[in-house]
């Protein structure tokens, strides 16, 4: 079949990475894509979000599967469009409805989705402008930390966890009055402090059964030892040493199936990935939040250390067959660590040129382009985030150790990663 893949970081690399072992997977199209997936398919100069523009490259091309990277398309409605439009309903789009993206798409949704369904979750109220001075009250006798999050999209940058009542006060005025975060701050969740370790959980549902695809950590603060400000993630580790098979089965019991049965309770379409930002509190899990669409650099570990044909499960969730897919995994370990442009995740440069990238042992490793581009004179940098470099190990440390090798024979001006990913598995 033909595929049309949507984004252009590291994440649809990986996926295109993925989809072209498949045999299922003839013609793979990238919608813009970037340096790293022209390797594997067309890159095409079309936004996600132009959706009458999609429309006529899906029929241009014959596409039949679209596999949606980014959560914008589907909180836009990428899913409903095609499903209203005669001449797409028959293309398969890997990713939920709008209603289903709402899991992302608000914060305050998906805190009310948990507490319908029981599913656990910190503590919460929310304020809208009108119900600032109530706000106010609520932080002032709320227990420190405190959690605020903007209830719209927020590009990652929506969640402040404040030390102090003041600090709380004045970024609920910033999200509130002062529209920070534009109109994704009209509402604004005022919640709970979770002390724990993360861990990302991925499930791909069709909306009545699921599958568990991988899990990871993700390393999100610039600075080692976890300092400095959040950034989308600067490496991630696969398997994580706590996900045994107990914990896995709370996750499963308390967390993915209720919500998948939620779902399907609450007639939300949903067609897609699952992703469960989840703390492990002294053994329990707990839901932070959730993703419509796979994490980054997540990917970039769990479509390495997946064994199964992907392509083969997004045809099974339109055809009803997900339930008897074979979920296997790699024996081994996998880590990514991030390369980042000089700067990030404040200002930095663009069309800076890379060297080195052809210098990796093609079985333990793989470098997948975030933020690149090809240009007459070599590749050069595209974005914060540039390469995600994945190895295999036999354990995480070995892993990692082996994408710092192959760092360092990658140079680009102001290049910089954490030497640290995976510091509490060593
Ligand atoms: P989110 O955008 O919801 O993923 O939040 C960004 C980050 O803030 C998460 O990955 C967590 O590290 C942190 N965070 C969010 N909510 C909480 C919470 N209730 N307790 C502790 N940390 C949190
Ligand atoms: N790495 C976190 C995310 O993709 O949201």
């Amino acid at each position: 079949m033909n595929i049309l893949l949507l984004g252009s970081g590291g994440r649809e690399h990986a996926l295109a990475w993925k989809m072209v072992k498949s045999h299922h997977c003839d013609q793979l199209f990238i919608a813009p894509g970037n340096a790293g997936t022209s390797a594997y398919g067309t890159n095409l100069a079309v936004s996600p979000t132009d959706f009458t523009a999609l429309k006529t490259v899906c029929l241009d091309k014959k596409i039949n599967m679209v596999v949606v990277g980014p959560e914008e398309p589907l909180v836009k409605g990428i899913y409903d469009f095609f499903q209203q439009d005669t001449q797409l309903q028959h293309i398969n789009v890997v990713g939920p409805s709008a209603a289903g993206a709402q899991l992302e798409g608000s914060k305050a949704f998906s805190k009310k989705f948990m507490q319908r369904h029981g599913i656990p979750t910190a503590a919460y109220a929310e304020f809208t402008v009108s119900e600032y001075e109530e706000g106010k009250k609520y932080i002032q006798q709320h227990s420190l930390p405190i959690v605020l999050k903007a209830d719209g999209l927020a590009a990652g940058k929506g969640v402040v966890i404040a030390l102090s009542h003041t600090e709380a006060l004045q970024a609920f005025e910033e999200m509130i009055i002062h529209k920070q975060f534009g109109e994704a701050g009209n509402k604004v969740v005022i919640e709970e402090f979770l002390k724990g370790i993360e861990v990302s959980v991925f499930a791909l549902t069709d909306g009545e059964v699921y599958q568990v695809i991988g899990h990871a950590k993700d390393y999100k603060r610039i600075g080692e030892g976890e300092t400095g400000l959040n950034t989308g993630g600067m490496g991630c580790v696969s398997p994580v040493p706590f996900m045994d098979a107990s914990f896995m089965q709370k996750v499963e019991e308390r967390i993915i199936r209720p919500t998948v049965n939620g779902l399907a309770q609450e007639n939300i379409n949903y067609h897609g990935f699952i992703f469960f930002g989840l703390m492990n509190v002294h053994g329990e899990p707990w839901v932070i939040e959730y993703n419509c669409r796979m994490g980054d650099p997540e990917t970039e570990v769990v479509m390495p250390m997946l064994q199964t044909d992907i392509v083969a499960l997004f045809a099974a969730m339109d055809n009803g067959t997900l339930i008897d897919a074979n979920i296997s995994f790699s024996e081994q370990s996998c880590a990514t660590v991030m390369a980042v442009s000089g700067g990030y995740p404040g200002d930095y440069q663009k069309n800076i040129s890379i060297h080195g990238l052809t210098e990796i042992v093609p079985d333990q490793s793989i470098i997948f382009h975030a933020g690149t581009k090809q240009t007459e004179h070599g590749i050069v940098t595209n974005g914060g985030r540039v390469l995600a470099v994945t190895s295999y190990g036999n354990n995480i440390p070995e892993a990692v150790a082996t994408s710092k090798k192959v760092l360092e024979k990658i140079s680009f001006e102001g290049i910089y990663y954490r030497k640290d990913i995976g510091f509490e598995f060593e």
